[in-house]
């Protein structure tokens, strides 16, 4: 029997962010809503802190910042070598889950694979069986064995897939589908594809295709993007286009390729539209080429806070979602803000800055040795985050002057939200003592929030396990 990984030292763990009890965790999947609980998925590997034959990680949630974790939904081993990521969408009163099953054809060789998308079912939400007729698509013709990430929605009586892909030519692609019943697939379109590897990738991973304002947006994770100024710095990218869709050719028109966060830890989104119709968004908070020192504690990666979208002069927003005011246990400071006084923080804290004229260098948030700075260039309207690490800058344009940065603090990870959510950094950062925050704002606030947002296996879901 193999052992299940276990967590040696709490000195990184997350305290309202989803991880794992012990093991692996890389992309969201089924990000949905079934039966009065939001769930969430990911891919998982129990048995080490490392990518291996992955599974499906779950938990459920009644306001997406509580979180229970549940047994895991897919196992691989009857059908597949891996249950890769994929979607969930809630039919028939069950919850069905849409995943791509990854399949080694020569042990010896991980590029020797083949891909093609899968069923599996629960009525409970907790218990999941998979589909016997799959798989229920396979890769087409015009495409490499590189053919993943299903992600599922539906329009009246007709079902939607948008799955990543490369094409025949070697460029990354979407490719659009529908069905009536989950089970039957035809292909739609192309529904975007890259025009050259270098500068729009190889390989579309995890899109994610929905309407946000008055346009449509495609979300996905492009690999093999050179590095271009401050654009694409990390090994892959995650970004959007915004466009408009032809409805006879179900094809996008669209502008050019956004990244959606400008952090070193940010990749793999997934979004559900919640019951009162918000667009919510969460992502894996690492990238494949990030440290993951926890990883030494017996667990690796955590999903990001989730994030509501809007659109907003053709750009993508994000806000923390607002159910995160709920974790706000004690206010620490609010209102005038001294600039250059170095603020002690609590390890999970959000903070609230409000700038009249931006400063050279805006905050920096520091335990003594690790720590990073955001900094305004006004010549160049440039904002630039230094994390002190190997190869720490990342930056960007920002259309106005910073004025206001929400920042969320959590152990060993920070998201930072400016102008709204015009721009916004996810970065895991491994403090080692207390940290403390100087800036140079006008107004602020600092909440201590909420320690221990999840659980782990217990009671609720092993009462309906009985
Ligand atoms: C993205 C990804 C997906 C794949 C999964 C495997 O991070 O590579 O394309 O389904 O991870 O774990």
């Amino acid at each position: 029997m193999k052992q299940e990984m276990h967590v040696t030292n709490q000195r990184y763990r997350l305290g309202y962010h989803l991880m794992t009890k012990g093991g692996w965790m890389n992309d969201p999947n089924g990000f949905s809503y079934f039966k009065g609980y939001y769930h969430i998925f990911y891919q998982y590997y129990p048995y080490a802190a490392e990518w291996g034959p992955m599974h499906w990680g779950h938990a459920r949630s009644t306001d997406l910042v509580h979180w229970e974790t549940l047994p895991a939904a897919l196992a691989p081993g009857d059908m597949e070598s891996g249950c890769f990521s994929g979607s969930a969408v809630p039919h028939d009163g069950k919850l069905w889950l849409i995943y791509t099953g990854h399949h080694y054809i020569d042990p010896k060789d991980p590029e020797a694979f083949y891909e093609d998308q899968n069923l599996a079912y629960s009525e409970d939400g907790i218990h999941f069986t998979k589909y016997e007729g799959n798989p229920v698509l396979r890769v087409p013709k015009d495409n490499t064995k590189h053919f993943r990430d299903p992600k599922v929605w539906r329009e009246g009586d007709t079902f939607y897939m948008v799955v990543g892909s490369q094409g025949a030519d070697g460029c990354g692609r979407a490719l659009l589908y529908r069905s009536p019943d989950l089970i039957d697939w035809t292909r739609c379109s192309v529904l975007a594809k890259s025009e050259n590897e270098k500068t729009e990738g190889y390989m579309w991973e995890c899109p994610d295709f929905f309407p946000l304002g008055d346009k449509y947006v495609l979300l996905m994770s492009p690999q093999g993007l050179e590095a271009s100024g401050d654009d694409y710095r990390n090994l892959n990218q995650t970004g959007y286009l915004v466009g408009t869709l032809d409805e006879e050719t179900h094809v996008l028109a669209h502008g050019k390729f956004v990244e959606i966060d400008r952090g070193h830890d940010f990749y793999a989104t997934q979004t559900m539209e919640t019951p009162d119709g918000r667009r919510v968004m969460m992502a894996w908070m690492a990238a494949w080429d990030s440290p993951m020192h926890e990883k030494e504690d017996g667990w690796a990666g955590a999903l990001t806070i989730p994030r509501t979208l809007r659109l907003a002069g053709g750009k993508v927003y994000q806000s923390p979602i607002r159910e995160m005011e709920s974790l706000r246990e004690k206010t620490l400071q609010d209102g005038a803000w001294e600039a250059g006084k170095a603020y002690a923080l609590p390890r999970k804290a959000e903070i609230c800055l409000r700038f009249d004229a931006a400063p050279a260098v805006l905050l920096t948030l520091t335990d003594g040795t690790h720590g990073l700075s955001l900094a305004w260039e006004a010549e160049k309207n440039r904002l630039v985050l230094t994390r002190k690490t190997k190869d720490g800058v990342r930056a960007c344009t920002l259309s106005a002057a910073p004025h206001a940065v929400r920042a969320f603090l959590d152990q060993s990870s920070v998201e930072v939200f400016v102008n709204d959510g015009e721009t916004t950094f996810t970065e895991r950062i491994y403090f080692a003592g207390n940290v403390t925050l100087t800036a140079a704002a006008q107004e602020g606030a600092i909440y201590a929030l909420e320690a221990e947002t999840n659980t782990y296996g217990t009671d609720a879901a092993e009462e309906e396990t009985k």
